[in-house]
C-alpha cells in the first residue's frame, strides 16, 4: 500500500519537461497489448536534465534516446515512474511497454470490458498505458496506429481524424488516426471493438460537413437517435450561443455498459456509458430522456470549455467542470423550460452540495490541497462551481458575459489554465470585487443570509435588514462575507411587483431587481413603497445560500410570488418548516395544507412546475434542517404529511387524475412529459391511501401504460404499497424487459428501494 500523501497547490511547480508530439501504437493480443510510444522531448531549462515521467503497472521492455538503447544506469524505475538522466535539452525517446488490459480491474488506462477495448484517463489513466508526463499542463500532439485482429475488432478507434488504414497480415488490420490540436494525456482516448454504428451529419456554421457516428453494442443502433439529435441540437447551440464551432472532421462517441462514469469528453472520442445513449420511447422514462440530452451536450461542450482550454493542475478542476455544467444546464433550460430546469438544478444542489457542504468533507469549489485526486469529483467542484459562473453572469448581464467568454477563448485557446485566468479574462470590464468575488473559490460551507424587513406606512418606506452568517470553515477557521447578486421584488398582495426608489447610490448603480451583497451587515431603504411588501427573495436562486427570512409569509408566495422558482422554493419551505415542526412535536400547520390545495388547483402555473411544486421535500432534506437527525421520526412525519394531503385532497386528485389520463399524452415533447409527471405526482399521492380505489388506479395505470415513464411508475406504487398486486406486476415486468439491461436496473432499484418490510430478504 502506498502511504497517503497530500499534493497541495502551493507547491505547484511548472514541468521540467514538455512533449510536443507523441506517436503511440497499440499491437493489441488477447493476453496483452503492446505500446510503442515515441516521443518529442524538451527541457524547459537546462540546468536539470533529469527527467520523471510517471508510469504504474507496466512493463519496460525498451527504452531508447535518439535511437540509442539507453544505459540501464542511466534511468531508474520505481513504482510510480520512470527517472531518466542526462538526457539532451531536446530529444525522441522510444518506450516500448507491456499492458494486461484483461487483467485491469481498475477501469483507468486501457482495459476489456463486454468484449471492447476501451480506456479511460482522467485524471491520471494514462500513466496505466505508458510512461508520460502525465499532468494537465504537459499538452501534446497525437498520433495512434491501433492493431488488432480484424474479424474480432473490425472498429478500432482514437482521438482526432483517420488518416490511414489497412492490413498488417491475414487476420490482423490496422488504422491510424492524428489528433492535429494539442491536448494533455487524459483526454487520449482509444476503442476497439466489434460494434453497431450510427451515423450522421452537422455542417457547421463556417459550412464545414462534420460526420458523426455513436458506437454502440451490437443490436443497438437502432436505439441512438434521441443521443443523436441531443448531440446535434449541442453543436447548433454552442454556435449560437458562444459562437464555437466543432473543429474536427469527426466526432464519435462509444457507448459501453461498464463505463465506471457517466461520461467522459475525450478530444473527438467521447466514451459513455449505455445508460446515457440508448433510448427508445418504448424501453426509456422521460429522466432517461432528459439525462441523455443533458449529458451528450455537456462532454460536447467540454470540446471547448476543458479540451481546448485545460486546466493547468487538479486543484482548477472547477474551471472546466463547473463552466461546462453552468453551459449544459443553460442549454437543457432552452430547450425545454428555462423555470422547470432551474428548479431541478436548484433541487440537485440543495440534496447534494448543501448535503457536501454540512457535513466533514466540505471542501471549496478550488481545494487547496487533495490526497486521492478522484475523491474531488464532487457535487462541490461541479454545481457550486456552476453556481459561481451563474453569479459572474448576473453581474455581467448576458452580452458582456459573452464578450468575457470570447476574450478568455482568445486568450487561452491551447493553453492549460488556472480559474484566476478564466475570471480575469472575464471580468475585464466589471465593477464588482473580485478579489472578494473570489471567496467562493476558496472557503467552504453553505454561507446564510439572514432577513429582516419592515415597513413605515407613513412614510412609505421599507427597510430590509441583510446578515450574511458565514460558516466557519472545517478546520474551525473564520471565515468572511461574500459578494453576490440577490434578485429579489416587492410584492403587493395580489402578487404584482411593486414600483420603489433605493437611495443607496452603490446599489441604484445596479440593475432593478439586483441588490449587490458584500457586507456583513446592511440596511437597505426603499421609498416611495405604495404598500405594505410581500418580499420575494433570492429569485431564480440568484445566489448559492441558505436565506433565513422568519417574517416570510411563504403561504403567500407559494400562490402569488411571478418568479417560478421562488413559488417553488415557497412551497418546500413551508413543507420543511411544518415537518420539522411536527418532528418536535407540533400540529400539522394547516397553513401548509391549505396552499397545497391552492397551488393543486391553480390554473396559472404550468403542470411540470406544479408536479415538481406538490412534490414534499424528502428526508435528506429534512436531515439538513434538524441537528442532530433523529431519522426514524423524520421518515414518520413525511410519510403522515403524505397521508394527510392524500387524505385532504383524494377527491381534487382522483379528478385530476382521472383527466390526464383520458388523454393521449404518450410522445417525448414537453407537454406529455408535463403530463405524465403531474399523472405520476398525483398518483403518488393516491397511493398513500392504500385503499381499492388507488390500488385499481395503480393497476389499471401498470398495465395499460403506454410510456415506461408511466408503466414504472405504477410499478413501484404497487411495490411500496400493495403487496399482493406487486408480485404479479413484477413478474409481468421482468417477463416483457429481462433483455433489456437499462430496464433490468430499473427493475432492480424498484425492489432495493421499496417501502414494504422485509427489503433486504426480497433483494
Ligand atoms: N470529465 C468528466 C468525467 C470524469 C468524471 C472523469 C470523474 C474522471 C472522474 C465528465 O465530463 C463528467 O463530468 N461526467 C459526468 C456527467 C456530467 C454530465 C456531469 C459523470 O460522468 O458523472
Ligand atoms: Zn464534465
Amino acid at each position: 500500500m502506498k502511504k497517503p500523501e497530500a499534493t497541495y497547490l502551493k507547491d505547484y511547480v511548472p514541468p521540467s519537461h514538455s512533449i510536443e508530439w507523441c506517436e503511440l501504437e497499440f499491437d493489441i493480443f488477447d493476453e496483452k497489448t503492446i505500446v510503442k510510444n515515441t516521443m518529442e522531448i524538451t527541457a524547459s531549462d537546462k540546468v536539470d536534465a533529469t527527467l520523471f515521467l510517471n508510469g504504474e503497472d507496466l512493463e519496460l521492455l525498451s527504452l531508447k534516446c535518439n535511437g540509442v538503447e539507453m544505459d540501464t544506469r542511466n534511468y531508474v524505475k520505481n513504482d510510480r515512474g520512470l527517472k531518466i538522466f542526462s538526457l539532451p535539452a531536446k530529444c525522441t525517446v522510444h518506450i516500448a511497454t507491456v499492458i494486461y488490459p484483461k487483467q485491469n480491474t481498475r477501469l483507468e488506462g486501457l482495459y476489456l470490458s463486454g468484449g471492447i477495448y476501451c480506456t479511460q484517463n482522467e485524471p491520471e489513466g494514462f500513466r496505466r498505458i505508458t510512461y508520460f508526463l502525465d499532468r494537465p499542463d504537459n499538452m501534446t500532439v497525437f498520433t495512434t496506429t491501433v492493431i488488432a485482429d480484424r474479424k474480432r475488432f473490425p472498429i478500432l478507434l482514437s482521438n482526432g481524424n483517420m488518416i490511414e488504414k489497412g492490413c498488417v497480415s491475414d487476420t490482423r488490420h490496422f488504422v491510424r488516426w492524428h489528433d492535429p490540436f494539442v491536448k494533455p494525456s487524459y483526454l487520449f482516448a482509444l476503442v476497439a471493438g466489434d460494434l453497431d454504428v450510427f451515423s450522421d451529419s452537422f455542417v457547421t456554421s463556417s459550412g464545414r460537413s462534420v460526420e458523426l457516428n455513436i458506437y454502440v453494442d451490437k443490436g443497438n443502433g437502432h436505439r441512438c437517435s434521441y443521443a443523436m439529435r441531443s448531440l446535434k441540437a449541442a453543436m447548433a447551440w454552442d454556435e449560437k450561443e458562444y459562437g464555437r464551432e466543432y473543429d474536427l472532421d469527426v466526432y464519435n462517441i462509444v457507448a459501453v455498459d461498464s463505463f465506471n462514469m457517466g461520461a467522459m469528453e475525450n478530444k473527438g472520442l467521447n466514451i459513455f456509458n449505455s445508460h446515457y445513449v440508448l433510448a427508445d420511447e418504448e424501453h426509456a422514462t422521460d429522466q432517461d430522456f432528459m439525462g441523455i440530452e443533458s449529458v451528450i451536450a455537456h462532454e460536447y461542450f467540454h470540446n471547448w470549455t476543458g479540451n481546448r482550454i485545460t486546466c493547468r493542475d487538479w486543484f482548477q478542476l472547477t474551471l472546466k467542470e463547473g463552466l461546462t455544467v453552468f453551459r449544459d444546464q443553460c442549454f437543457s433550460a432552452d430547450m425545454n423550460s428555462p423555470v422547470v430546469q432551474r428548479i431541478k438544478d436548484v433541487k440537485m444542489l440543495q440534496q447534494r452540495q448543501f448535503a457536501e457542504d454540512a457535513g466533514p468533507t466540505a471542501h471549496p469549489i478550488k481545494p487547496d490541497h487533495y490526497i486521492e485526486i478522484n475523491n474531488f469529483y464532487t457535487a462541490t467542484v461541479y454545481e457550486k462551481g456552476a453556481e459561481v459562473i451563474r453569479m459572474l453572469h448576473a453581474f455581467l448581464g448576458p452580452e458582456k458575459f459573452r464578450e468575457g467568454m470570447d476574450r478568455y477563448f482568445i486568450l487561452f485557446d491551447g493553453q492549460a489554465v488556472r480559474t484566476e485566468d478564466f475570471i480575469s479574462a472575464l471580468t475585464q470590464d466589471c465593477s464588482i470585487d473580485i478579489e472578494q468575488f473570489k471567496l467562493w473559490y476558496t472557503q467552504e460551507r453553505t454561507p446564510i443570509l439572514s432577513v429582516d424587513g419592515s415597513y413605515d406606512a407613513k412614510n412609505r418606506e421599507y427597510t430590509l435588514r441583510l446578515t450574511q452568517i458565514i460558516p466557519k470553515s472545517v478546520e474551525g477557521k473564520e471565515q468572511k462575507p461574500y459578494l453576490y447578486p440577490l434578485r429579489f421584488a416587492l410584492l403587493d398582495e395580489g402578487g404584482k411587483e411593486l414600483d420603489f426608489l433605493l437611495d443607496d447610490n452603490s446599489q441604484t448603480k445596479h440593475k432593478e431587481g439586483v441588490l449587490i451583497v458584500s457586507k456583513e451587515q446592511e440596511n437597505i431603504l426603499f421609498k416611495n413603497v405604495a404598500v405594505c411588501p410581500k418580499l420575494s427573495i433570492n429569485r431564480g436562486f440568484s445566489a448559492p445560500v441558505k436565506v433565513i427570512f422568519k417574517k416570510a409569509d411563504y403561504g403567500f408566495l407559494m400562490s402569488h410570488d411571478s418568479d417560478g422558482f421562488n413559488r417553488y422554493e415557497a412551497a418546500q419551505m413551508l413543507a420543511l418548516q411544518n415537518m420539522i415542526g411536527m418532528a418536535e412535536g407540533k400540529e400539522e400547520d394547516g397553513r401548509f395544507i391549505e396552499a397545497f390545495g391552492k397551488a393543486l388547483s391553480d390554473k396559472r402555473i404550468d403542470l411540470m412546475s406544479k408536479a415538481l411544486i406538490l412534490e414534499l421535500p424528502g428526508v435528506d432534506m429534512l436531515m439538513q434542517e434538524q441537528k442532530p437527525a433523529e431519522i426514524e421520526s423524520l421518515v414518520s412525519v413525511y410519510e403522515k404529511l403524505l397521508k394527510t394531503v392524500a387524505v385532504t385532497y383524494k377527491d381534487v386528485m382522483s379528478e385530476m387524475y382521472e383527466q390526464l389520463n383520458g388523454m393521449d399524452s404518450s410522445s417525448i415533447d414537453a407537454e406529455d412529459m408535463a403530463y405524465r409527471a403531474m399523472k405520476n405526482r398525483l398518483l403518488g399521492y393516491l397511493a398513500e391511501l392504500e385503499d381499492d380505489y388507488a390500488k385499481e388506479l395503480c393497476l389499471n395505470q401498470y398495465y395499460n401504460a403506454t410510456t415506461m415513464t408511466e408503466r414504472l411508475f405504477a410499478l413501484k406504487m404497487l411495490e411500496d404499497h400493495y403487496a399482493d398486486a406487486a408480485q404479479k406486476a413484477l413478474n409481468d415486468f421482468y417477463d416483457k424487459y429481462s433483455s433489456y439491461t437499462l430496464v433490468m436496473n430499473k427493475y432492480l432499484s424498484i425492489i432495493a428501494s421499496s417501502k414494504r418490510d422485509g427489503v433486504l430478504e426480497r433483494v
